[in-house]
């Protein structure tokens, strides 16, 4: 396993829709390993492969294992989701807002609104079909990492960014 490169925009393949996986092989399960590493490694909640410079749709999210997380989240706390082709098929009416960051735009945090609720379908690293209904945070994660696999950042729909000061590093999600 290695910690990649994490790449910020001024890469344009963060601004490329990704291709669908279509080969769950080896070289395929060592993207995946990596991103593990990275997200692990940066760390950050949630990774998408454009991020690393690979244009495929593939996502990790992992919620922190901390009490706070725990207490909200019970068992998703510290759990790791790996969603491959993950399409969001049913989302809440209700919105709401929150601030999130992006580990390929450090420093800045944005206030965004998303579906309180949603349910994503995908596979999971070997192929087999799986699915999740998220909300609150998680929610927020995965529909964040599916936008940056259609090239889309948070920046292009907040409502207001600021740059984070040293002071509140602990600020925000960063995806
Ligand atoms: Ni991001």
């Amino acid at each position: 396993m290695a910690v990649r490169k994490i790449i910020q925009p001024d890469n344009p393949i963060l601004r490329k829709k990704a291709h669908r996986v279509t080969s769950f092989d080896s070289k395929f399960q060592q993207l995946v390993d990596d991103m593990v590493e990275t997200l692990l490694d940066a760390p950050g909640v949630g990774l998408a492969a454009p991020q690393v410079a690979v244009s495929q749709r593939v996502i990790v999210v992992r919620l922190p294992d901390d009490e706070e997380s725990r207490a909200e989240y019970g068992d998703e706390a510290g759990k790791l989701y790996v969603f491959v082709n993950p399409e969001i098929i049913k989302t809440s009416k209700e919105m709401v807002e929150g601030v999130e960051g992006c580990l390929s735009i450090p420093g800045y945090v944005g206030r965004v609104t998303r579906h309180e609720q949603v349910v994503v379908k995908g596979f999971d690293r070997r192929g087999k079909p799986q699915r999740i209904k998220a909300s609150g945070w998680l929610a927020r994660v995965f529909q964040h990492e599916i936008d940056h696999l259609d090239g889309r950042l948070y920046i292009d729909i907040a409502s207001e960014v600021w740059e984070l000061k040293p002071e509140d590093e602990d600020t925000g999600v960063q995806d």
